[in-house]
């Protein structure tokens, strides 16, 4: 599945809908470059968890742990932490009761879980567009993608 975001308030959009439809377990990956839209869009999949709390970009704490929503969201961001995941436990995150989603997810390395969603954000040709390409790994990572892409043509 490949998505056109036109601004800001359509990547809110679908966010929006993957904090909906995420169940315990469930790994988004974002990928893409820097300043593309990764934050911005786990804000409004805090927003579809019904978590109230401001989220900030996790640069500087690596992990952020919301407990407020229909779920726990850990938002994690490895672009600084690169050459140190194996110490993060992070399979610890990714089997705990909550949706994990990576900014960088790239670094994961070895790391990376058997299941997951990933969304690739990708500047277009004007300020404000986006493309989200989606692809997932796994029967369960299958599983989030499907919840998504349903959620999606209804809306
Ligand atoms: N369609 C859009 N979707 C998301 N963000 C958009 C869009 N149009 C403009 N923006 C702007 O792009 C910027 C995205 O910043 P954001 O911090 O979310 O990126 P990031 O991918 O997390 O960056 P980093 O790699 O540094 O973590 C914000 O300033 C946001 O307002
Ligand atoms: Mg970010």
């Amino acid at each position: 599945m490949e998505i056109e975001l036109q601004n800001q308030e359509e990547t809110g959009r679908l966010a929006k809908i993957i904090g909906e439809v995420a169940v315990s377990c469930d790994v988004l990956i974002l990928a893409g470059g820097l300043g593309v839209g990764k934050t911005t869009l786990t804000k409004g999949i805090a927003v579809g968890l019904g978590i109230e709390k401001m989220i900030k970009s996790p640069t500087y704490t690596i992990i952020r742990e919301y407990f407020d929503g229909r779920i726990p969201l850990y938002h994690m961001d490895l672009y600084r932490v690169k050459n140190e995941i194996d110490e993060l436990g992070l399979d610890d995150y990714f089997e705990a009761d909550g949706l994990s989603v990576i900014e960088w997810g790239k670094f994961l390395g070895e790391c990376l879980p058997k299941n997951y969603v990933e969304i690739t954000l990708q500047k277009s040709s004007e300020e404000t567009q986006r493309v989200a390409k989606f692809c997932s790994v796994g029967s369960k990572g299958s599983d989030f993608y499907q919840r998504i892409q349903e959620k999606c043509l209804d809306c």
